[in-house]
């Protein structure tokens, strides 16, 4: 397979590129930190796949624009897209919410999304066949206390990826939302509390937690099904998170 996924420089997006990579396929990695992207690639000896990297901001539509010219040729035999980057910031209440938070949290997990999904569509539909993955969240369906601007846009990735499942209808792509609960050691607690180290720990302390690896196989293990089956959504939770807002460590 080709596979263009979005936010691998770190995370669950890297674990994934370097899985399928892993598993024999061509990953194009993407995201904004490019020397970090060329770091994975260089420093990944055991993939018998293919591990490529370009600099793509989402929520960017100039980048996305110079990104679909740019790999335009490559794009004709993609089979894969893993809309995974993505983030949230702070969690506090809306009203203390900076106007530029707002937009960049929407911009990068809604906006961009649905630019660089409408860029590849065209690609898969040509060849009518093509897989969309997009990263949703416990947090899209259920709601927490500061969680007003991200709970909300995972919302949104939710149901764009079930409307789009019905454009899409008859063509061939499949579409699917993976909806993990908490993944500990990637960045996202740290980007969210702004490299506070002390805060950027403590939601995932005190009971076991998912990894990006974790999250990783059960994307693969969706997009590996044969091309008759669409895992439409995926709901993947730590043992100790019984719901989205409860932990319940192991007694
Ligand atoms: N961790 C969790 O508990 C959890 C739970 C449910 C869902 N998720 C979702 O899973 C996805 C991955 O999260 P993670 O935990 O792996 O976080 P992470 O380690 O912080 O990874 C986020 C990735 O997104 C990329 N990114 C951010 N803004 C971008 C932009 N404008 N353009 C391109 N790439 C961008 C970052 O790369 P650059 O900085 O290099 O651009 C990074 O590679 C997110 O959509 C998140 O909402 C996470």
């Amino acid at each position: 397979m080709k596979v263009l996924i979005t936010g691998a420089s770190s995370g669950i997006g890297r674990a994934t590129a370097l899985l399928l990579a892993r598993k024999g396929h061509q990953v194009l990695m993407v995201s904004r930190r490019k020397q970090r992207l060329q770091e994975i690639a260089e420093s990944s000896a055991t993939v018998v796949g293919e591990l490529l990297f370009d600099e793509l901001d989402v929520s960017d539509v100039s980048s996305i624009t110079a990104f679909v010219s740019r790999q335009g040729e490559w794009l004709k035999d993609v089979d894969l897209l893993v809309n995974n980057a993505g983030l949230a910031l702070g969690a506090d209440p809306l009203e203390q919410n900076s106007t530029a938070d707002i937009s960049r949290v929407l911009e990068t997990n809604v906006i961009g999304l649905l630019a660089l999904t409408r860029a590849v569509i065209p690609f898969m539909k040509a060849r009518k066949s093509g897989h969309i993955v997009s990263l949703g969240s416990v947090a899209g369906s259920t709601p927490y206390k500061g969680g007003t601007v991200y709970c909300a846009s995972k919302a949104a990735v939710h149901m764009i990826t079930d409307c789009l499942r019905m454009d899409l209808g008859g063509t061939g792509i499949r579409v699917s939302t993976v909806s993990p609960g908490r993944v500990a050691e990637t960045e996202f607690s740290e980007v969210r509390f702004a490299g506070d180290a002390e805060k950027a720990r403590k939601p995932y302390e005190g009971y076991r937690t998912m990894s990006a690896s974790d999250v990783a196989e059960s994307i693969a293990w969706i997009v590996l099904q044969p091309a008759h089956i669409n895992i439409q959504e995926l709901v993947i939770l730590p043992t100790d998170q019984p719901s989205a807002t409860t932990l319940e460590p192991l007694q």
